[in-house]
């Protein structure tokens, strides 16, 4: 099948392309570079650095594509109070330019990344037949962009699947960006031998996911007709973990003195967050086959082997107010 991957230099875009190729697919796929990096692109994907929210020429490189994977977005849930702009004009409009592009070249399917800040502030665990009530910006753009993606195909008569991984962790996700995944920014800061900077009280509690076992999931929405139409939470639902306690995992992997660095809480942060992986397991028989701690481990060596970096504010705050985190406003990452 000829795969088409939007986000393919990103964490999650870029695994997905090596584990397409290595079924025999053929992947092409754009990125704009805000996020990701360039080397994560794997040199046998057609790669285009093009914007997303470019209509014409998504319409122009989507030609003869069979499957859609819409990985691109600034997934920068804690940042979307703050520039609530940049993050629906790549969350929103980057959707719509896509899906219009997809269903104008006749694709037969397109699977969209979504988002567990869908769910909002719900009972836990959070599971599919939940209504949406997402509670900020960024999950505010991911449930229009899901609506536009259920809209449009129905519409157009072009099979979907909603995928809503969560927490993914391993190597390859952007160290260096001071607005998210905290696992990369902790390595990357005690690596420095700095501690790490925690907000609220660091009992919020989270589950996170191996990126190889989101993959297999993903890969499966490709082949299995079953998953038309239908929405999965991608991820586990065990070995739930506070901050206080993931900066404890990773400073004894790395032998660090540690005394984490406490600020105030993000506004609209979710206390604790985790979705159920009942459907998944049933469906597509998801299993976690590496645990938490050996994806540390993975994590750990990617960002030694390529080396600590300063964190780039890549992303510029739109609204400066006595409510946005003075990390990003001081710049203290
Ligand atoms: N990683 C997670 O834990 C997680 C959890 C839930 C959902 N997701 C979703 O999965 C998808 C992939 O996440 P990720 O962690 O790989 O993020 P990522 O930032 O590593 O990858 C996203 C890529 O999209 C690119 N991009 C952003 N806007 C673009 C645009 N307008 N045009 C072209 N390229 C653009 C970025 O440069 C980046 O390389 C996202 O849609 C995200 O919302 C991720």
């Amino acid at each position: 099948m000829n795969i088409f991957i939007t986000g393919v230099a990103g964490f999650l875009g870029s695994h997905l392309a090596d584990y397409c190729l290595e079924r025999g697919h053929k992947v092409s796929g754009c990125d704009n570079l805000m996020g990701g990096y360039l080397d994560n692109v794997n040199s046998k994907v057609t790669f285009y650095n093009y914007e997303c929210n470019d209509l014409n020429s998504m319409i122009k490189i989507m030609k003869n594509i069979d499957i859609i994977y819409h990985c691109a977005a600034s997934a920068h849930e804690g940042l979307s109070s703050f520039s609530p702009y940049s993050i629906s004009k790549n969350t929103v409009d980057a959707s719509v330019s896509v899906f219009t592009a997809g269903i104008s070249n006749k694709v037969k399917k397109i699977i969209f990344c979504s988002s567990m800040a869908r769910y909002g502030d719900q009972n836990l665990p959070y599971t599919e037949d939940m209504n949406p009530k997402p509670v900020d910006s960024y999950g505010i753009g991911k449930v229009a962009a899901e609506q536009y993606l259920i809209n449009l195909c129905k519409t157009h008569g072009v099979d979907f699947t909603i995928a809503v991984p969560h927490n993914i962790i391993g190597p390859r996700q952007k160290y260096d960006d001071p607005y998210r995944n905290v696992v990369s920014i902790m390595i990357n800061l005690m690596l420095q031998k700095r501690q790490p900077i925690i907000y609220g009280d660091g009992e919020q509690k989270r589950c996170f996911s191996y990126v190889s076992d989101c993959v297999d999931t993903l890969y499966q929405m490709t082949v299995n007709p079953k998953t038309n139409s239908k929405i999965y939470n991608i991820g586990p639902d065990e070995e739930f973990v506070t901050i206080n306690k993931l900066s404890e995992l990773i400073a004894n992997k790395l032998k660090f003195n540690l005394n984490p660095i406490y600020y105030a809480d993000r506004p609209l942060e979710v206390k604790n967050s985790y979705c159920s992986s009942a459907k998944i397991k049933k469906e597509l028989k998801y299993t976690t086959s590496i645990s938490l701690e050996k994806g540390i481990e993975k994590t750990i060596e990617y960002i030694k082997n390529r080396g600590v970096r300063d964190f780039k504010y890549h992303i510029d705050l739109e609204i400066i107010n006595e409510k946005t985190p003075i990390t990003w406003k001081e710049k203290i990452f």
